[in-house]
């Protein structure tokens, strides 16, 4: 099959979550499974690519567009990667999404509309790209969310173009792609998809909302935020839409690269571990500890945060919870940037306790390795959480997950208590500080006892995250999609979301 996977971000040329991470790995395990995967990114400043690079491809100056180049790169890993070079667009000074002071960029609306309609164009007959033309374009977030409503444009046009099916996965509900109506002149987005059943978001224009209206098949990153986003508790203002569209709804739990983040292998550590052999994971714990100045003390319980530092990440119940734990003794160790007021209280508990508490501020993929590998518990107290990566990176590398009673954390995580046999880390009762504190209690009872904590280590380690099943899932769904492109009515039981209870839930 020939895949057009479009991100605006992928690990490790431009990473700013676990959508990086995700757009590496499955398009690669897609591409071990014998399919044709191209992944289209833009170029941003100061990428470091290597590999096969063929002839550019000009993309003449088209609509309020300037003028473009795909330049296609054969990637180590079987992918061809397609770098969308726009330097009035891409190259700037800060991130894929916002300025180096964290402000939106103004034109981000042409930004990815640039990129939605590259990606939709590589899945018609006018592919840019001769004699390559997507079968399926697999669509992420909504930074891609116009490329189903361009494709679903050009087959209604009345040439009724023959054109790639369109998939697109949800990271975030939250990160909604809104701008002014007035962009959908300028994007294109023809009159009959402005309204209430197309784009149209409280007056104004989501490109989330287009992505989910046209595409053929909705995914998101895990079966229980699937069913989550359809409430109205979590389903930010697009629970209806979601309901309404849920015969083509499907939660896919995210697997981890396992080539990556393996503490037998990983390169970024100072000792490797495996569950049998545990001393390894004692001295990451002790080389953590003299890395960030904390006193090298291996019976302190070491809790760890890797984070963007947002509301959703549950940060303010970590402050909370903080005066409890400094008072049993442990030691709290934070890597994250984020929101400057979280930002702020972290420091300064930090400069309060330098020896019970350290806070590195910024992005370090190294430190986010060794955290993983020499914390005693990892802390994920989120309000709401699509898939979540970190709890299973923890769990790879015996580092016992605390985890918010949401989304994929409920389906990667089994509770201890409720299942002494199998647990791998500890769900809260609720997403509040007593869940939170609760938690903590039960954790640290059980890392008094040695054998059960190990008994929870090994169970983590043996669990297998890697992307293989998730893939083929994502190859189901792509069939799926091209019978349902074809004009096959969507049947509910295929696609529904998967009503069984989650896996580790104690509710
Ligand atoms: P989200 O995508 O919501 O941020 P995930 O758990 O899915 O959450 O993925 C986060 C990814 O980003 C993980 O790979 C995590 O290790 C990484 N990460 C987050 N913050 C940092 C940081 N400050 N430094 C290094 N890695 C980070
Ligand atoms: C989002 C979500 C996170 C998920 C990641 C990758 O950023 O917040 O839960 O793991 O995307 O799908």
């Amino acid at each position: 099959m020939k895949i057009l996977f479009v991100t605006p971000e992928c690990a490790p040329y431009v990473k700013t979550g676990g959508l990086g991470d995700v757009s590496a790995a499955l398009p690669a395990t897609l591409a071990a499974l014998g399919h044709d995967v191209h992944l289209l990114l833009p170029a941003y400043r100061g990428m470091k690519v290597s590999g096969e690079i063929g002839d550019g491809v000009d993309l003449p100056p088209w609509g309020p567009w300037p003028a473009a180049q795909l330049v296609p790169v054969k990637i180590a890993n079987g992918v061809t990667l397609l770098l969308l070079t726009c330097p009035a667009l891409y190259q700037r000074a800060g991130g894929p999404y916002v300025d180096a002071s964290g402000r939106d960029y103004p034109d981000n609306a042409l930004r990815f509309g640039l990129l939605s309609r590259v990606a939709a164009d590589l899945g018609t007959v006018r592919s840019p790209l001769k004699g390559w033309m997507a079968d399926v374009v697999h669509a992420n977030d909504w930074p891609c969310g116009l490329a189903p409503l361009y494709l679903a444009q050009a087959r209604t046009i009345p040439t009724r173009e023959p054109t790639a099916s369109s998939v697109i996965t949800i990271h975030n509900l939250a990160f909604q792609g809104v701008f002014g109506m007035e962009t959908a002149d300028l994007l294109g987005v023809s009159h009959d998809r402005r309204g209430m059943d197309g784009v149209e978001f409280w007056g104004q224009l989501s490109m989330l909302k287009a992505g989910i209206q046209c595409a053929d098949v909705i995914t998101t990153v895990s079966p229980s935020y699937a069913r989550e986003i359809q409430t109205p508790a979590h389903g930010v203002g697009f629970d209806g839409i979601l309901r309404a569209r849920s015969a083509r709804l499907r939660g896919i739990l995210n697997g981890i690269d396992t080539t990556l983040w393996n503490p037998a292998t990983d390169p970024l550590l100072p000792r490797h571990f495996a569950p049998d052999k545990l001393d390894g994971k004692a001295l990451c714990k002790t080389a953590l500890q003299a890395r960030l100045g904390l006193p090298q003390d291996r019976k302190a319980m070491v809790y760890a945060v890797v984070s963007r530092l947002t509301p959703q990440k549950g940060i303010d119940l970590v402050l909370g919870a903080l005066p409890r734990l400094l008072a049993a003794g442990a030691q709290l160790i934070v890597l994250g940037q984020g929101d400057p007021g979280l930002q702020q209280a972290l420091k300064d508990a930090a400069i309060k306790q330098p020896r019970q508490v350290s806070v590195t501020l910024g992005f370090d993929e190294g430190l986010a390795h060794l955290v993983e590998g020499g914390a005693d518990v990892f802390l994920m107290p989120s309000r709401f959480e699509p898939c979540g990566l970190n709890q299973m990176y923890s769990q790879a590398y015996g580092t016992v997950p605390i985890v918010a009673p949401v989304g994929g954390l409920l389906d990667s995580v089994t509770d201890a208590s409720a299942d002494p046999q199998h647990g791998t880390g500890f769900i809260m009762t609720g997403c509040d500080p007593a869940g939170l504190d609760d938690a903590i209690a039960r954790a640290t009872r059980l890392f008094r006892e040695p054998v059960k904590w190990k008994r929870l280590q090994a169970n983590g380690m043996a669990r297998h995250f890697g992307w293989e099943d998730s893939a083929m899932q994502y190859l189901e769904v792509y069939e799926r999609a091209r019978r349902l492109a074809d004009g096959e009515p969507a049947l509910p039981p295929v696609l529904a979301a998967d009503p069984a209870r989650p896996q580790g839930s104690r509710r």
